[in-house]
């Protein structure tokens, strides 16, 4: 039996990875029972938060515990209002990064430990855990590239510099297994999704169907009525 009646679907990765387009669509094909929001930003405290962490204006020295905590705080606010509250009615949440993206940001890239970054978001935040995560891959570094440019001027995160990025990207290649070997987060589904097949990228539509059959996997394996 389901444990809850509307799942919390999340949609993690590095930058430019295409996450946001893609829990956009998922948003759509599910239809009105779904509520698309993000982190950090989805509240209006939060809005107020994600500016203060992702304005360059910021500056680069924000001490990196701070930054957690920061992210911990939009979190919490997030599950508050938003998150528990969908859930509780019913409806499904579809969320474009959640604690996960705090595990490789910044236990892994600022190096403070994804167990002590896991610990602290489990402890304060009122954190519920996704029932079905995709993890999009990381694109290629000439389509990010182009992406980025795109996106216009870095925002203080983006602006970290390649090792730290690197680092982002190699945490969440092994997200799967590193949720999948902790009891607190086993619970998760957790799916990879490749960017490139046979060295191309794959394009929006394609990625978009393959995570819905996923999705529809995942419904059957734990006979959970499919959203879509
Ligand atoms: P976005 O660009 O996907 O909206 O995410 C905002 C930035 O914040 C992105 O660079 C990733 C970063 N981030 C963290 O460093 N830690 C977190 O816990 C979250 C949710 C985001």
């Amino acid at each position: 039996m389901p444990r809850r009646k509307g799942l919390y679907i999340a949609f993690e990765g590095g930058e430019a990875c295409g996450k946001s387009t893609q829990a956009r669509l998922l948003t759509e094909r599910i239809g009105e029972r779904a509520l698309l929001t993000y982190e950090p930003g989805g509240t209006g405290l939060g809005a107020r938060l994600r500016a203060i962490l992702l304005d360059p204006a910021t500056g680069g020295d924000m001490d990196d515990m701070t930054e957690a905590y920061l992210m911990a705080a939009d979190r919490s606010e997030h599950m508050a209002k938003v998150v528990s509250p969908q859930i509780k009615k019913g409806g499904h949440v579809v969320s474009d990064r959640t604690f996960v993206s705090s595990l490789a940001y910044q236990g892994a890239a600022r190096g403070l430990g994804e167990q002590e970054i896991l610990n602290l978001n489990l402890a304060n935040t009122g954190l519920l855990t996704p029932d079905f995560m995709i993890i999009m891959g990381e694109v290629s570094a000439e389509e990010r590239s182009i992406r980025l440019a795109a996106f216009g001027k870095p925002d203080r995160i983006e602006a970290a510099g390649r090792d730290f990025h690197t680092k982002v990207a190699e945490s969440f290649g092994r997200m799967v297994d590193t949720l999948a070997n902790d009891s607190r987060t086993e619970s998760i589904k957790t799916v990879y999704i490749e960017q490139e097949a046979a060295g191309v990228q794959k394009d929006i539509p394609s990625l978009h169907e393959e995570i819905c059959a996923k999705l529809v996997d995942y419904c059957q394996e734990t006979s959970v009525v499919c959203p879509i």
